[in-house]
């Protein structure tokens, strides 16, 4: 009697448990998508006002200044990659070095090119800030953790990944089995 007691207690409090989580941690196979198609980072966390890097700049400065000068801001407009992209302007190239385009448009926007793979593209999904801890109560955003935000295998969904087939200037984006960048593997 008392073990079906607790049982139902169990039960109850797991029923109670998911209905007031309204968004669920996304899991990591559904951040990125590599060059298969561009980043939906979805609405704005309770808190804030907009997930543009140059918002979270004015808290987080230190990490902002970082971010700036890494490539990461400047993927879509580093000189290299524009230079190798011009030969090959690919939906496939695209959907990783301007990773806040429009799925469907044939080039980024002003803010896909400015944002590059922005403070957002890595911690802005289900209207939350992911970090890779408990949320620090001072935070004035909503935030939940992701655990694997501390694990390499976080960066693998943009730095491993095959070659394209040969038919990306037609819009398939199909790739084949041979890798064009290793490094997570690596
Ligand atoms: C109004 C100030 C403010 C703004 C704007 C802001 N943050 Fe925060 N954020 C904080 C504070 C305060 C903390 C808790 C202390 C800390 O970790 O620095 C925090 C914590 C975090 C954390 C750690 C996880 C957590 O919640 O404890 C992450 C990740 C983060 N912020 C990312 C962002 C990103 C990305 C943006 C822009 C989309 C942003 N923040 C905008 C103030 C801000
Ligand atoms: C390429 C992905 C990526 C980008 C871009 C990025 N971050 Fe992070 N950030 C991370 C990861 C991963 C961690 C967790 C590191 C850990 O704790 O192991 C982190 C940690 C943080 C933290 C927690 C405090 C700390 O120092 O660990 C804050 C705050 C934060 N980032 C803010 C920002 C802001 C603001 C921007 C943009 C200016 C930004 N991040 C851009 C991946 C990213
Ligand atoms: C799945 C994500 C992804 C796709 C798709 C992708 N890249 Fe990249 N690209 C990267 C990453 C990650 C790096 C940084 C590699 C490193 O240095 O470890 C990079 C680096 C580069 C660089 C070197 C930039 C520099 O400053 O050294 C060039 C050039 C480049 N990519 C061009 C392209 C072109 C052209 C395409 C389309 C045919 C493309 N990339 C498709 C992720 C991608
Ligand atoms: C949304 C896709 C994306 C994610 C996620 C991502 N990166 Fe990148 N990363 C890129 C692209 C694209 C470049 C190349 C930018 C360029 O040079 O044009 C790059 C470049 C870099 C570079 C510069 C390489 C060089 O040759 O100087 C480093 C370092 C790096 N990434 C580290 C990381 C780490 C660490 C993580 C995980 C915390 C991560 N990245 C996650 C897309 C991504």
């Amino acid at each position: 009697m008392l073990r079906s007691v607790r049982y139902c207690g169990v039960i109850v409090v797991l029923v109670t448990a998911t209905a007031g989580v309204a968004f669920a941690t996304p899991r990591l196979s559904e951040l990125f998508h590599g060059g298969d198609a561009p980043v939906s980072v979805g609405g704005v966390p309770r808190g804030l006002t907009s997930v543009d890097s140059q918002s979270c700049s004015s808290c987080h400065a230190e990490i902002a200044a970082e971010w700036r000068s890494s490539l990461h801001a400047q993927s879509f407009r580093d000189e290299v990659f524009q230079a190798s992209y011009a030969v090959e302007p690919s939906a496939f190239c695209r959907n990783c070095h301007a990773p806040l385009m429009q799925a469907g448009e044939r080039e980024p926007d002003a803010n896909a090119i400015a944002e590059g793979v922005s403070c957002a593209v890595c911690h802005v999904r289900e209207e939350h800030v992911l970090g890779a801890h408990m949320p620090d109560p001072s935070a004035p955003h909503a935030s939940m953790r992701l655990a694997q935000m501390t694990s390499s295998e976080f960066c693998a969904g943009c730095h491993q990944f095959n070659f394209p087939t040969s038919n990306v200037h037609r819009g398939d984006l199909a790739t084949t089995s041979e890798p064009m960048q290793n490094t997570y593997r690596e």
